[in-house]
């Protein structure tokens, strides 16, 4: 018997009044895979991001995390039971170099209190310096660990998507949801994301990704769902889902380029 999915989504619905965003939606995402969730803009992908992360309650149905029924837990509960997100526009905080962003993450998991920080105790320094080593190895593992003491929002497009993937992994996580980590960057920096997202899988995190970056997510998804107005039409591998009639007629054969990603050059990956 094959063990049950990191993520189980049964018969999800979400409605804002009349518009039913999310409509009947049921898939699982299996422990140490990399599952995509495409479909054309509007089709509800970021509000099931939303509803899986706890940042919008469910309409009806379900979602369960390693077995549990995370319905109504704040997103901080469900981080900490080990899902982290990044989000489609890029959230940095303005001021914080590139390591403070990412230790901000790790505080997630940290056990040091409010008060054993205002009282300076040795237990919460020791913890300091752990969260300061784990994050710049996460930085290293990234591939930016240069830009550590940079002002974050500073740096090219492609290195903050790295620092935000940095920081969502600096809770630890068991689920990584990516939104749109594509959007904006150049292909060199496309193919680095790829190289990112395998090396996380690669770590033993599952990762559910969102992109309109088909060559992307062909190249390295294990299984792929596909949304339109918020329905499911179809969940494969990836070369099912090319030859899927109803896939090529509504989102791959739409148009050449999906909005989101034509014209977007972002900014050249230089080093730090
Ligand atoms: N908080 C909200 N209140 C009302 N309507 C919303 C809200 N969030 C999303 N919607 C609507 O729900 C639908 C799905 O939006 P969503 O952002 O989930 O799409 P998406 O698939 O992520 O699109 P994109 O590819 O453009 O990011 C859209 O019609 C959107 O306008
Ligand atoms: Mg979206």
């Amino acid at each position: 018997m094959s063990a049950p999915p990191l993520l189980e989504l049964a018969a999800v619905h979400k409605r804002f009044g009349g518009l039913h965003a999310v409509n009947d939606v049921s898939f699982g995402v299996p422990a140490g895979s990399i599952k995509a969730l495409i479909g054309p803009n509007g089709a509800g992908k970021t509000t099931l991001f939303n509803l899986i992360a706890g940042n919008l309650p469910v309409s009806a149905g379900t979602i369960r995390f390693q077995g549990r029924d995370i319905q109504g837990s704040r997103p901080h509960r469900i981080a900490r039971l080990g899902m982290a997100r990044t989000f489609q526009n890029i959230k940095l905080f303005h001021g914080m170099t590139a390591l403070e962003c990412v230790m901000v993450g790790r505080h997630v998991q940290s056990r040091a209190g409010f008060f054993s920080g205002l009282l300076a105790l040795p237990s919460t320094w020791r913890e300091e310096r752990a969260i300061r080593a784990r994050s710049l190895e996460l930085l290293d593992l990234l591939g930016i660990a240069d830009c550590a003491d940079i002002e974050a929002t500073s740096l090219a497009f492609g290195q903050q998507r790295a620092v935000e993937m940095a920081r969502a992994l600096a809770a630890e996580p068991k689920l990584l949801l990516l939104d749109e980590p594509a959007a904006g960057l150049n292909i060199y920096e496309t193919a680095e994301v790829a190289r990112l997202i395998r090396r996380i899988r690669d770590l033993g995190i599952t990762v559910l990704l969102v992109e309109h970056d088909m060559s992307l997510v062909m190249d390295i998804s294990d299984e792929i769902v596909v949304l339109s107005f918020g329905r499911t039409i179809a969940e494969d591998r990836p070369e099912a889902i090319q030859q899927h009639p109803e896939v090529i007629r509504i989102y791959l054969g739409a148009d050449d380029e999906p909005a989101e990603t034509a014209g977007a050059t972002g900014k050249a990956a230089a080093p730090c």
